[in-house]
């Protein structure tokens, strides 16, 4: 019996598939297959923006026809958006021949639910309330090497007011200090490079007396050659002690997602980020301090609800001055059951959608200057996949810039050294040296 997972939606979705995969096997399951031939496929969802949704709709209704012609063929979605407020029901009227729907928190009893499916007919249906669990005891079956994914935290208590993800991840809940390094050492001793560890807002991580920086410093302290990479950070939890430990380890890259959705305070007051543009500014000015060739990225967010053309200047602003390395941009999409979806002054599509135009041009000049100054210079990737088209190895440097570059032999999984001839977006074209 094979198994087909589908995944929407941010890393921490693609490391709950690599859980998902792990219950699979205990359930039976060999392994993965294309979607035609598995027994079992199931839909990991987001609905993070209209358009994730629409996407896995889209999908989920194309397989009706595969449903009725395979005997025995099982569909199980679950994720985000089945947590949504509704959506359940809403998913088992409009496509009947799902077979089992399951939510956020409803993870650990996945197995459970599949063998309550072999034992009916009927759609299995399961959104339970948040209890507090950590998913230690799920062994993901991983797909990312040489990266690993680890958990550290689960959920989200800041409630920005255009964001469904606290409603549907809960609250946030800490994984202990011992599991994660336990998990980390075995994951270095197993031969993985790259560690990233995973939260919806890394900062607040706590166990006891062990805050974000403490446990960084403690996964940098694992002895073994790999990197450390963490996300997402959140600008109001920045702090001088993180930047201290970013500072220490050499095997913590140089890199920072800091999301940042608006340059304009008025704005940001309303989204509830609780930090003003000043305060943002003047953290990545300690940082550079600090860590001068530190790399930062960012999200942004156009035409929120009231957002004058004024104001989205202050956006384009900002990311001139905040001279990020690159920057994912969103046109505000309305989220039922959210504080912004409620409020007045929603902007037109024409208009969003110029806005989101002109920062994309900002953002990948800016992309392509920064680049630019990469060339002649020597960086050490860590060697990821091979790109079959372009017939070439690829990487990512610390500062998470993809390299390319040619070799005979197999490269994935090592860190190489590459002299960069080229650059072309975020990409740099290089050679071994
Ligand atoms: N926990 C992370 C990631 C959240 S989702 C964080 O706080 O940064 C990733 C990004 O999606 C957010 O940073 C935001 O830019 C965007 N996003 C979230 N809700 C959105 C919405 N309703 N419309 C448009 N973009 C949204
Ligand atoms: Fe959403 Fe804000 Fe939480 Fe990020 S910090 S997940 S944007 S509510
Ligand atoms: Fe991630 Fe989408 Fe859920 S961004 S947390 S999968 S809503």
């Amino acid at each position: 019996m094979k198994y087909h997972i589908v995944t929407y939606g941010c890393q921490m979705n693609l490391h709950e598939s690599e859980k998902i995969a792990g219950i699979l096997k205990e359930a039976g399951y060999d392994g993965p297959a294309p979607l035609e031939e598995a027994d079992i496929i199931v839909f990991n969802t987001c609905c993070i923006r209209e358009n994730a949704e629409n996407h896995a709709f889209g999908n989920i209704g194309a397989l009706k026809k595969l449903k009725r012609e395979k005997k025995g063929l099982i569909i199980a979605v679950g994720g985000c958006m089945v947590q949504e407020e509704g959506k359940a029901k809403y998913l088992k009227e409009k496509f009947p021949f799902i077979d089992i729907l399951f939510g956020t928190h409803d993870l650990p009893r996945f197995k459970s639910l599949i063998e309550e499916k072999r034992a009916r007919k009927k759609t299995v249906v399961s959104v339970s309330e948040e209890r507090g669990e950590t998913e230690d005891h799920i062994r993901p079956v991983r797909t990312s090497y040489p990266n690993a994914w680890v958990n550290i935290m689960y959920g989200c208590n800041n409630f920005c007011s255009y964001c469904i993800v606290p409603y549907v991840r809960g609250r946030e809940r800490s994984r202990s200090a011992t599991a994660i390094l336990r998990e980390v050492e075995t994951l270095v001793a197993e031969g993985y490079r790259e560690i990233t560890l995973l939260g919806q807002n890394v900062n607040s991580y706590r166990d006891g007396d062990v805050d974000f920086a403490k446990l960084l410093d403690a996964v940098a302290c694992i002895e073994g050659k790999f990197r450390v990479r963490f996300m997402t950070s959140h600008p109001k939890d920045f702090s001088a002690e993180l930047v201290a430990v970013m500072k220490k380890h050499k095997k913590i890259c140089k890199h920072l997602h800091l999301p940042v959705q608006a340059g304009n305070d008025r704005i940001l007051a309303l989204m509830n980020r609780r930090y003003t543009r000043e305060k943002y500014l003047g953290e990545l000015a300690l940082l550079r301090r600090e860590i001068p060739d530190c790399e930062v990225t960012t999200d942004l967010i156009v035409a929120f609800p009231t957002e004058t053309e004024a104001e989205f200047e202050d956006t384009l602003s900002l990311v001139e001055a905040a001279d990020f390395s690159s920057a994912f941009t969103f046109i505000y999409s309305p989220r039922t059951g959210t504080k912004a979806a409620a409020m007045e002054g929603r902007i037109p599509d024409d208009v969003a959608k110029d806005r989101i135009t002109r920062l994309i041009a900002l953002v990948n000049r800016k992309t392509r200057e920064k680049s630019a100054r990469y060339v002649g210079k020597t960086v050490e990737i860590l060697c990821e996949d091979f790109d079959e088209k372009k017939g070439m190895y690829l990487g990512r440097d610390e500062y998470g810039r993809m390299g390319y570059f040619k070799s005979e032999k197999d490269m994935i999984g090592q860190f190489v050294d590459l002299k960069i001839k080229e650059a072309n977006g975020i990409s740099l074209y290089g050679e071994i040296v």
